[in-house]
């Protein structure tokens, strides 16, 4: 089981960047986290991070076909993209939202999530717990699916 980890602008600056919202871990070691317990699990992970909106589509589209599911942070094109929104929902893969901070008690333009609603769940407000939260989550739906799709295949013979 292969799943993208897509992160969206200024996530490459957490451990620098507004320590008392996003706590002091980098990306890399949320990655490094990430990776070892996937690894336990048998699941693969392909990280992916870009500032530019554009390339995030572009990662999303590229998705199909190549991987069971997706955790994204969008960051601030969150509260902004209709694109990445559109890109989710056109692949229509099992995907989960994440965000270090609770967004919802945060500034009111924060507050609403445009991407969301092409995603299979949110997770807010955990740090970067939240990342190890939404692989638990996504492994056991693609493990759900995977299970129901055998069963209509074992039906269908
Ligand atoms: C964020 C929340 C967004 O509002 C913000 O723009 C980010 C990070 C989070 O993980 O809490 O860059 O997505």
């Amino acid at each position: 089981m292969k799943i993208a980890v897509i992160q969206g602008p200024n996530l490459n600056m957490l451990g620098v960047r507004e320590k008392n919202v996003y706590g002091p871990m980098t990306l890399e070691q949320i990655h490094e986290q990430m990776k070892s317990s996937a690894a336990q699990n048998g699941i693969e992970l392909e990280f992916f991070q870009s500032n530019l909106e554009g390339e995030i589509v572009d990662k999303i589209q590229e998705c199909l076909g190549e991987v069971q599911g997706i955790i994204i942070n969008p960051a601030a094109y969150t509260h902004t993209s209709i694109a990445i929104r559109d890109a989710l929902a056109a692949v229509a893969l099992p995907t989960v939202e994440v965000h270090i901070s609770n967004i919802y008690k945060r500034e009111e333009f924060r507050q609403k999530s445009i991407t969301a609603a092409s995603s299979t769940g949110v997770i807010a407000g955990f740090g970067p717990f939240g990342y190890h939260m939404a692989l638990i989550a996504l492994t056991q739906i693609c493990t759900e699916i995977k299970a129901i799709e055998e069963a209509q295949k074992n039906q269908a013979k």
